[in-house]
């Protein structure tokens, strides 16, 4: 079975972990902008991967729309975020988040796995640093803040990194389950 890892990533965490996991796999690793339809045929099972960005990951709505064209894949989903990913909210929210543009019948049915990024605040584009800026003082008026917000504010203008490559394991992990395990449906 032949895999083949796509990602969506603006700086350059998600394509770190995307590339470490092609390279445990010994696969492929394309930016999903850069993937063509030949590359999908090719594959059996599909890893996805998109930085979160405010209530959207980045690349998804393309990789979905490969993905829904090409039914017969099996399909394994992680995001890569500030968000603690060992908080049962992180994974609610980032199952929500791929949930929103997939087919009814493959709702709750697909692996999501979530990855700790980071961020740079000096690094960012024009919007991203506005709509930090907004979340920022947003969360300096919100009365209970929790453990994460406070982290944010005081990082807030400098850096932050969780990256850590050992942690996309169980992802490399459950693609090697599916890509052997020959009683595994496809998604069509
Ligand atoms: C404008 C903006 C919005 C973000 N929104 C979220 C968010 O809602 N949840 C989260 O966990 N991380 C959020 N992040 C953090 C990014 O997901 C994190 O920087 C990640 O490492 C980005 O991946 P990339 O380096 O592959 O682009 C946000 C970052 C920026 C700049």
């Amino acid at each position: 079975m032949k895999t083949l890892v796509l990602y969506g990533s603006r700086y350059g965490r998600t394509e770190a972990y995307a590339k470490h996991i092609a390279q445990a796999l010994g696969c492929r690793a394309l930016p999903v902008g850069k993937a063509k339809r030949k590359d999908m045929a090719e594959a059996d099972v599909v890893i996805f991967g998109g930085g979160v960005y405010a209530g959207s990951i980045a690349g998804w709505r393309k990789a979905a729309r490969l993905l829904r064209r090409a039914k017969d894949k099996r399909i394994v989903l992680f995001v890569c975020g500030l968000a603690d990913p060992a908080k049962e909210k992180t994974q609610r929210e980032a199952r929500m988040l791929f949930e929103k543009k997939l087919p009814p019948e493959q709702k709750g049915t697909l692996p999501v796995f979530c990855l700790r990024g980071g961020i740079q605040y000096t690094k960012l584009g024009l919007k991203h640093r506005a709509m930090m800026a907004m979340l920022i003082a947003y969360l300096k008026k919100k009365r209970d803040k929790s453990e994460e917000d406070k982290q944010l504010l005081s990082s807030y203008g400098g850096e932050v990194e969780f990256t850590d490559l050992s942690s996309a394991r169980p992802v490399i992990e459950e693609a090697e389950r599916l890509s052997k395990d020959r009683n595994t449906p496809s998604l069509s």
